[in-house]
């Protein structure tokens, strides 16, 4: 199944709002189209947005081509405006709205520039899953307890995954692991997501609340959390779909390892801790609904944040394509970023 393509002018992708329900197809045709893909969370997944605002550039460029060369320029900076405006978190659709646009700027025909450059964060991004999904299955031991959080396999990466493509990957290398998928609320990329990937894969898993995982863990036998980000600091700070610092603090006092997950291309160079990082605030109305119907108070306050941020020293390592970086990740990450 395609997550994400670009095929000549259109951006095809997987409706994730309708799954598992449903498998439904969404071909865009403009940058608004993929922009409100993005803003109703039809594609999402940092490494995934990357892709997907990579592919709103590309698109642009395909379709003005034959323009003069400051048109095509022009068009590039209509649609990295409105793609980085989608959602301020995950780092990868940032950092791949500006290789796109200064690879475009750089070059004498902006157009092919914006293609190639997008369809080799597209590749890059697959190789980066395929070796960190094989650094993190060795640290996964037969007979684990996994316990993981929102949604970080194909559907988040349009490639292996993250988290989850560790855990697929060892269980294919015939590791028995037990399986918990938080559903995660308020969109339920777990319940919905996780566990509709892990059924398809044929692995068993066991979806709980995410206000149970305290007590999964203490009677369980957790042995560890993994699970993905969507931008980490220079220090190591980590942020992640919200509830994945509970989880975190949750995994010290019981005693279990706790991972993230990530391509090198999460880890923003730019800041130094998650104190700078910009944490995402979603409508009300997520919370405020459940299945249409209403579940809060219309005088109540709302508070929807869709990330925290786990500070690095509840982080046992970091899972990348350059192998597990461990503390003192002020050092770790600026030898992976060769910084
Ligand atoms: O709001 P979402 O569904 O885009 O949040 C996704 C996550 O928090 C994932 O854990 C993260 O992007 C890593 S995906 C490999």
């Amino acid at each position: 199944m395609q997550v994400i393509s670009l095929e000549g002018d259109r951006v095809v992708m997987l409706d994730q709002t309708l799954l598992p329900g449903e498998e439904r197809i969404i071909e865009c045709e403009s940058t608004e189209c993929v922009a409100e893909a993005i803003e109703k969370l039809r594609i999402r997944g940092a490494p995934a947005l990357g892709i997907a605002a990579a592919f709103a550039m590309a698109q642009t460029a395909v379709r003005s081509r034959g323009r003069s060369r400051e048109e095509v320029l022009e068009a590039l900076r209509r649609t990295y405006e409105r793609i980085k405006a989608t959602r301020p978190t995950a780092v990868n659709l940032h950092a791949a709205l500006d290789r796109v646009m200064r690879s475009a700027e750089a070059s004498d025909d902006p157009a092919e520039a914006a293609v190639s450059e997008a369809m080799k964060i597209y590749e890059e991004e697959q190789e980066a899953s395929r070796k960190l999904c094989e650094h993190g299955a060795e640290l996964l031991r037969d007979g684990d307890v996994v316990l993981t959080h929102c949604n970080t396999g194909m559907l988040a990466t349009a490639t292996l995954g993250t988290a989850l493509g560790v855990i697929v990957t060892a269980w294919k290398q015939g590791k028995r692991l037990r399986v918990f998928a938080d559903e995660t609320r308020p969109l339920l990329q777990g319940a919905r997501l996780t566990a509709w990937e892990l059924v398809k894969a044929g692995i068993p898993v066991t979806v709980i609340a995410d206000g149970s995982a305290g007590y999964v863990m203490r009677t369980q036998g957790v042995s560890k959390v993994i699970v993905g980000a969507d931008r980490i600091a220079l220090n190591g700070d980590t942020a992640n779909k919200i509830g994945t610092y509970s989880l975190a603090v949750l995994a010290k006092e019981h005693g279990a390892e706790f991972y993230i997950a990530a391509p090198l291309s999460t880890i923003d160079p730019n800041i130094e801790s998650g104190e700078e990082i910009p944490v995402e605030q979603r409508s009300r109305e997520e919370l405020e609904f459940f299945n249409g119907r209403r579940i809060v108070p219309e005088q109540a306050e709302v508070l929807n944040l869709a990330f925290d941020v786990t500070p690095a020293e509840y982080i046992t390592g970091i899972i990348t394509e350059a192998g597990v970086l461990r503390p003192p990740y002020e050092e770790s990450i600026r030898r992976a970023l060769r910084l």
